[in-house]
């Protein structure tokens, strides 16, 4: 099967720069891959910063353009040091996306101050801080996109088949996050969306047995979980020139989940 994003003329983002967080695997290297495959030099960052590497190889071996670094959105210095290496190895940034999360399903009676404190730091403070050093690049050139990827969950709440109540809480804030930012750089020049996913087959499912997937994807009306290459296709309409009149949004890419 042909993936979603080929739908883009092959030179739509050349001469452009994209930093993605959460690079490592599923949506966000799947974004990686096509923003690169659309003409786009690319940084991947991930906390495994050894699979994001392996991601930039692999598509700088089908010739685009990447490179990477590890990076830990709930570390304010790693953060700090990425967009120190973005002013040097990608010049100026045109594009940011976030996908970096944690996922667990951690029922009420067994969640911890810890935990919250993990998942915030993690998800909603990691996700703003990526989106304050994109605008410090971004806001002076009067130009650029950042499309954040929520979730379903933070529409929804969580405390059903997967979600925690962290974790949906700490996307809820995303969606919010997103709407605070457009409203205070707005006729800035730079456009923020978020994305809301809905349930997708990554390894942020990794622990989740084949009978609970099969089960989720039925309750879909697609009858389909979600795969990376319809999130990265949706990423890159935000992203584009296709969505310049797209401000504050958030795209559901849900297979229907949320329909209402
Ligand atoms: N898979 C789903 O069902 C689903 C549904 C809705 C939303 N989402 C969201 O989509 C995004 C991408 O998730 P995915 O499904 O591709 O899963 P994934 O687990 O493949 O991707 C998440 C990436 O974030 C990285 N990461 C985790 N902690 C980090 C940290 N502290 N610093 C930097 N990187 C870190 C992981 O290493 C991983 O590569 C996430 O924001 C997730 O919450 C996923």
């Amino acid at each position: 099967m042909r993936p979603s994003h080929e739908a883009f003329a092959a030179d739509h983002f050349a001469g452009q720069t994209v930093l993605i967080t959460g690079a490592a695997g599923g949506m966000g290297l799947e974004t990686a891959r096509a923003f690169a495959a659309h003409g786009a030099r690319v940084m991947l960052t991930d906390l495994d910063g050894a699979a994001a590497e392996r991601g930039a190889a692999a598509i700088r071996a089908a010739g685009g353009s990447a490179v990477s670094r590890a990076l830990d959105v709930g570390d304010p210095a790693s953060i700090e040091a990425t967009f120190a290496a973005v002013d040097q190895e990608l010049g100026t940034l045109d594009h940011a996306v976030t996908c970096a999360a944690i996922l667990t399903s951690t029922r009420i009676p067994a969640t911890t101050w810890a935990h919250w404190h993990k998942v915030l730091d993690i998800n909603l403070l990691g996700t703003f801080f990526v989106v304050q050093g994109a605008l410090a690049r971004m806001l002076p050139r009067k130009q650029g996109s950042i499309v954040c990827v929520a979730s379903d969950a933070g529409f929804r709440g969580g405390g059903g088949l997967i979600a925690d109540a962290a974790y949906a809480a700490s996307k809820a804030g995303v969606l919010s996050l997103v709407k605070s930012v457009a409203r205070e750089i707005a006729g800035s020049g730079v456009r923020i969306n978020a994305l809301s996913p809905g349930p997708s087959d990554t390894a942020m499912h990794k622990t989740i047995t084949p009978e609970l997937k099969a089960r989720i994807a039925d309750g879909l009306p697609m009858k389909r979980m979600g795969r990376p290459d319809d999130m990265a296709a949706a990423i890159l309409f935000l992203s584009s020139s296709a969505a310049g009149f797209v401000y504050g949004a958030s795209l559901d890419v849900d297979g229907g989940s949320m329909f209402r």
